[in-house]
């Protein structure tokens, strides 16, 4: 069967993307999958080749790009090719388009994993790994997740919200109204993106004022949510078939921004920055209760979002009472959570088989 991994994408998730799309095609059966790789470029040109399988090569995307075949989908029920555009130049040929049995949209953030990729493939009648289009969809908006979340008495921190174009107009007011809502500290952040990318704190109003205009930036509408004090990061990842969910192992993971500094010294061949992403604690040093607490928790946001294949949901716990907090969920996870689940005895192969397998079950 042939396998589509997609990544990349028009997302500034772009670089997380390229590292966890190459980490699938790494990790693929491939006894039992032929893989075909897809990659996005910033712009959302779509290209194939080998030679996209080699993270070297993204030193120079020119050259790169030259060699690769660019390629579209046509949203064709039942007629799943992976077409190519025609060669320039009198006598060359197009390549036969590729049949696709199977889509790993290894893709993070706008464009991808946010509903609008599995929109598409929907209408293709392809099938796909991950979450559909009603999950994916209101797992990027923080705002809409949490207003769901609020609806089903998960336990999140106090948020507000409000458009960019109410800001422009009457900043005064917008201020005014999240200073009367919320009490300082407060993390504005735009509501569509991931890897924390466009999120500052805020102390006070000047700070407001400045975290405002970096958020307003990337997104038409904003979060504005009060700061857990003295937090720890928990994460823990779901898997869900059909009637049957697992969570994960817990972890205190890095952040995302360490994290993105470190692939990008990567990419660029710097190899002695490689320990980085060890600084993760797998598994989170908390008391058993609070782990099953965690879990259980993550099982539900999961079944209320209505996601399915793999997801990863973010918490917040307060160091001195203990107290957790649901922040968000992650329907195409970084490096697809593997790290999470190979202690327990999954490995990323079998991991990615599973996924496989229930997406064309
Ligand atoms: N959005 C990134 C990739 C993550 O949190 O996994
Ligand atoms: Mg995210």
């Amino acid at each position: 069967k042939n396998v589509l991994i997609m990544f990349g994408g028009r997302s500034v998730e772009h670089e997380v993307s390229v590292i966890t799309g190459l980490q699938v095609a790494e990790n693929i059966d491939k006894e039992k999958y032929n893989v075909v790789p897809l990659f996005i470029t910033k712009q959302g040109e779509w290209y194939t080749g080998d030679e996209l399988l080699d993270i070297k090569n993204y030193k120079n995307l020119d050259v790169l790009l030259s060699k690769a075949k660019k390629v579209y989908l046509e949203p064709i029920p039942n007629n799943p090719y992976l077409k190519f555009y025609p060669e320039k130049g009198l006598f060359k040929k197009t390549p036969e388009p590729i049949k696709i049995d199977v889509v790993f949209p290894a893709l993070h953030g706008s464009h991808g994993e946010d509903g609008t990729m599995q929109g598409l493939l929907e209408l293709c009648n392809i099938p796909y790994v991950g979450s559909g289009v009603l999950g994916s969809a209101v797992g990027m908006d923080k705002i809409i997740m949490k207003d769901i979340f609020k609806a089903n008495d998960i336990p999140i921190v106090n948020y507000t919200w409000f458009l960019r174009r109410d800001y422009v107009n009457d900043s005064e007011r917008v201020l005014n109204y999240l200073e009367d809502k919320l009490k300082y500290p407060l993390f504005v952040k735009p509501a569509n993106l991931g890897s924390s990318i466009g999120i500052s704190k805020a102390k006070n109003r000047d700070e407001l004022i400045n975290a405002i205009e970096i958020a307003i930036n990337y997104d038409r509408k904003i979060i504005v949510e009060e700061a857990v004090e003295n937090p720890m990061e928990i994460n823990c990842s779901v898997i869900g078939f059909d009637n049957e969910y697992n969570a994960s192992v817990l972890e205190e993971p890095v952040s995302w921004q360490e994290f993105l500094s470190f692939e990008d010294k990567y990419l660029r061949g710097n190899k002695n920055s490689g320990m980085k992403s060890a600084a993760r604690r797998i598994p989170a040093p908390i008391p058993e209760d609070k782990t099953k607490e965690i879990q259980d928790l993550a099982i539900k946001v999961f079944k209320i979002l209505d996601c399915s294949g793999i997801s990863r949901i973010d918490f917040l716990v307060e160091k001195d009472t203990m107290k957790v907090y649901v922040n968000e969920i992650n329907t195409m996870p970084g490096s697809i959570s593997f790290y999470l689940w190979e202690p327990t005895g999954l490995k990323f192969k079998d991991l990615i088989n599973k996924l496989i397998e229930y997406a064309i079950l």
